[in-house]
C-alpha cells in the first residue's frame, strides 16, 4: 500500500510527542459518564421497539432514502417528523439534516452573505467554525460568555457599515457549551441582539431532552423562541439517535432547502432514522419522570462538588456536562485512566481540542446514573488530586 506522506507522518508524530493522538476505542462495561446519551434513549428498547412497529404499520420497507431529499429521498415520514418537531418547539419550521455537522455547516456557509458579520462565542462548537469558514461573510469571536465584548464589536460593525444598515449581524452561541457545560445569560444575549437588530443564532444540541417541562431546551424553558433567528437542534446527544433539525421561519426553510450544500448535495437520512426521531420525541412527550431524574442527579453531583471542596476545579455548569479543569494532557489522561480502572467510564479532553492549560475530564451525567454511583465517581476523583 502507498505510505503516508512524510509530511503527514510528521504531523502524527507530532501528535504523539504531545501525548494527543487520537484513536478509536471501546468502553466496555464501565459505568456511563462519558456518553451524550442523557436520557437513556439510546438504549431504551420502548423506543427500538415502536419504530419498528411504525414502520411496519405503514409498510415502510426500505433501508435507505435513496437519494438527496430534492431527488428520490424524500419521504412522507420527513414531513411527519418535520411537522412534529416545529410543533413541539414552537417554531414555524422544522428542516431536517443529516447529522448536527451537516446542519451548522449547511446553516452558516449559506446564510451570512458577503459584507455581514458573524460574531460567535469563542467557544463555539467545531462544526459552527467549520460552516463560519466556508461562509463569505467577515467573522470575528467574542469572549466566552461576554456581552460587553459582544456589544463593543457589533457597535464597531454598526459604525463602520453606517452606510448600509442592510448588512446584518449574526451573533451565534450555544445554549449549553459542549465541553463545559456552562450556559449564556440568554436573556441580556436576547435583549442585546434586539438592541441592535441582530439575528441570534443558538445551537441547542446539549440542551435538548435536558431543559424544559418536557425537555423542549434552554430557550423555551426561558419563553425566548420567538426571538430567535434559528436554533440548530441535534437527536444524538438527549434524543438518542441520529440527526438535526434548524428551526426557524418558513421562509428560512425554504431558503436552505435551496442553499444549504450540507442539505442538497447528500443522501436523506434513512426512513428508520427519522422514524426513530418522530418516536424518541414522543417518549419526550410523556417520559417527563426521566427528565426529572437527570436533574435529579445534575443538583446531586453539584451537592457532592460543593461537600468534597471540589467547586474550583470544575466549571460552573448546571446542566449534563460537568467538567473538571486538570492541566497538561499527560495528567489529564493519567488521572482518567485510573479512574477507568475503578469502572467508571469518564473521557479526559485534550488540546488541541481545548486550549493548552484547560485540559478536562468531561464527565456527562444521565437519568441512569445512580446517586451511589455519582458519589462513588466523586470520591475517587478527590482521592486522585
Ligand atoms: C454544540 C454542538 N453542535 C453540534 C454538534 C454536532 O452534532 P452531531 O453529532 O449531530 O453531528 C455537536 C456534537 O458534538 C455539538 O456538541
Amino acid at each position: 500500500m502507498k505510505q503516508l506522506p512524510e509530511s503527514l507522518q510528521h504531523k502524527l508524530q507530532q501528535r504523539k510527542q504531545n501525548n494527543a493522538l487520537r484513536n478509536l476505542s471501546f468502553s466496555g462495561d464501565l459505568i456511563d459518564f462519558a456518553s451524550n446519551d442523557y436520557l437513556g434513549f439510546a438504549h431504551s428498547s420502548a423506543i427500538f421497539n415502536k419504530t419498528h412497529q411504525l414502520l411496519l404499520d405503514r409498510n415502510i420497507k426500505i433501508n435507505g432514502a435513496t437519494g438527496s431529499r430534492l431527488l428520490s429521498g424524500n419521504h412522507a415520514i420527513y414531513h411527519e417528523t418535520e411537522d412534529f418537531i416545529s410543533h413541539f418547539h414552537q417554531s414555524e419550521s422544522a428542516l431536517i439534516f443529516n447529522s448536527g455537522y451537516d446542519a451548522n455547516l449547511g446553516f452558516f456557509s449559506a446564510v451570512p452573505q458577503r459584507n455581514d458579520l458573524i460574531l460567535f462565542d469563542e467557544l463555539c462548537h467545531a462544526s459552527i467554525r467549520d460552516g463560519i469558514q466556508l461562509s463569505n461573510a467577515k467573522s470575528y469571536k467574542f469572549e466566552h460568555n461576554d456581552l460587553e465584548d459582544l456589544e463593543r464589536l457589533i457597535q464597531r460593525f454598526r459604525t463602520e457599515h453606517s452606510q448600509n444598515p442592510k448588512n446584518e449581524i449574526y451573533i451565534v452561541t450555544e445554549t449549553v457549551f459542549s465541553m463545559d457545560g456552562d450556559c449564556p445569560e440568554l436573556d441580556n444575549l436576547v435583549e442585546l441582539s434586539e438592541k441592535y437588530n441582530c439575528n441570534l443564532v443558538v445551537d441547542e444540541a446539549h440542551s435538548l431532552g435536558v431543559f424544559g417541562e418536557k425537555g423542549e431546551g434552554l430557550i423555551q424553558s426561558l419563553g425566548l423562541q420567538s426571538k430567535i433567528f434559528a436554533q440548530i437542534i441535534t437527536f444524538g446527544k438527549g434524543l438518542g439517535c441520529h440527526g438535526a433539525a434548524v428551526l426557524g421561519s418558513r421562509e428560512l426553510k425554504e431558503y436552505l432547502v435551496n442553499f444549504a450544500r450540507s442539505f442538497i448535495y447528500t443522501t436523506g437520512l434513512s426512513p428508520h432514522s427519522v422514524a426513530t426521531i418522530l418516536v424518541a420525541y414522543q417518549n419526550l412527550e410523556t417520559e417527563d419522570k426521566i427528565i426529572q431524574k437527570l436533574r435529579e442527579n445534575i443538583v446531586y453531583f453539584n451537592q457532592e462538588k460543593s461537600l468534597l471542596g471540589l467547586k474550583p476545579m470544575f466549571v460552573r455548569s448546571k446542566s449534563a456536562i460537568q467538567s473538571a479543569i486538570i492541566p497538561g494532557n499527560e495528567r489529564v489522561k493519567s488521572i482518567a485512566k485510573q479512574i477507568q480502572a475503578n469502572g467508571f467510564d469518564v473521557k479526559p479532553i485534550l488540546s488541541p481540542t481545548v486550549p493548552e492549560g484547560q485540559e478536562r475530564l468531561r464527565i456527562c451525567l444521565h437519568s441512569y446514573n445512580s446517586k451511589e454511583e455519582i458519589s462513588a465517581l466523586m470520591h475517587r476523583i478527590y482521592s486522585l488530586l
